[in-house]
């Protein structure tokens, strides 16, 4: 069975397809097979990027597919490694049906109160319809200012969540990347795919970790 991985939040432009379309990135050129799903079938961001990055020669195919409900796109996905789903930029029940299905799920946010705060407000609701701690990862991202991300990480901390290592400044390198098709670990900027790949870096030691776990639980039945 492939892990399953869920970007989802409540509000819009967070991050949510940048972060999907990184990790589907870092871990095809890690070897591992993977389907990206779209689940924002209005915009359907994800699944445009991959046919805009297709056209290059160079770059790794990303599969991605859009779907109108999750329990269809899992069952397209089983041949696969690691699922990636890319959510709408609003809460619906499917988002909570996302979250059920999902191994982790990774919430990116802002670091203004604005953001902060409401990224708390669905992290417990995520809590109180029984998904663990340890399942739940906030990004920090479009970061404008080192002491800005310090007070994030504070104000996260103080409400028991601690964020994934690593972020994702605000660069214009970023949203030109994806103009090409290629991902935030693809700009020509050397110091900008460092950033990126510490962030996705945070988030393959995540999946590691559910994977060890997993295996741990079956040898143990
Ligand atoms: N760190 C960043 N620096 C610069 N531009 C960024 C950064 N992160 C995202 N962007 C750009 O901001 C826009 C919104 O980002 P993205 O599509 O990832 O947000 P989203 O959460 O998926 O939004 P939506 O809810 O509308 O689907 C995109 O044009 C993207 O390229
Ligand atoms: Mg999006």
């Amino acid at each position: 069975m492939p892990v399953i991985l869920s970007i989802v939040g409540q509000k819009g432009g967070v991050g949510k397809s940048t972060l999907a379309r990184a990790i589907s990135v870092v871990a095809v050129q890690g070897g591992l097979s993977v389907k990206l799903i779209d689940l924002d079938i209005g915009q359907q961001t994800s699944v445009r990027w991959s046919t805009t990055r297709a056209t290059s020669r160079i770059l790794s195919v990303i599969d991605a597919q859009a779907f109108s409900a999750v329990a269809d796109a899992l069952k397209q996905a089983r041949d696969v490694d690691l699922v990636v789903i890319d959510t709408p930029g609003h809460l619906s029940p499917e988002t909570f049906e996302v979250a059920r299905a999902s191994d982790l799920i990774v919430l990116p946010t802002g670091t203004s109160s604005d953001d902060l705060h409401p990224v708390t407000l669905l992290l417990y609701e995520l809590e109180q319809i029984g998904i663990s701690k340890d399942r739940l990862c906030v990004a920090l991202c479009r970061i404008l200012d080192a002491k800005e991300e310090r007070w994030a990480r504070q104000y996260l901390e103080s409400t028991g969540y601690r964020p994934l290592g690593g972020s994702l400044p605000e660069r214009l390198g970023y949203r030109r990347a994806h103009n090409r098709g290629k991902s935030i670990t693809e700009t020509p900027e050397t110091p900008l795919n460092e950033r990126a790949n510490e962030l996705m870096a945070s988030v393959l030691r995540k999946i590691l970790q559910h994977v060890r776990a997993t295996n741990r639980a079956y040898s143990t039945q």
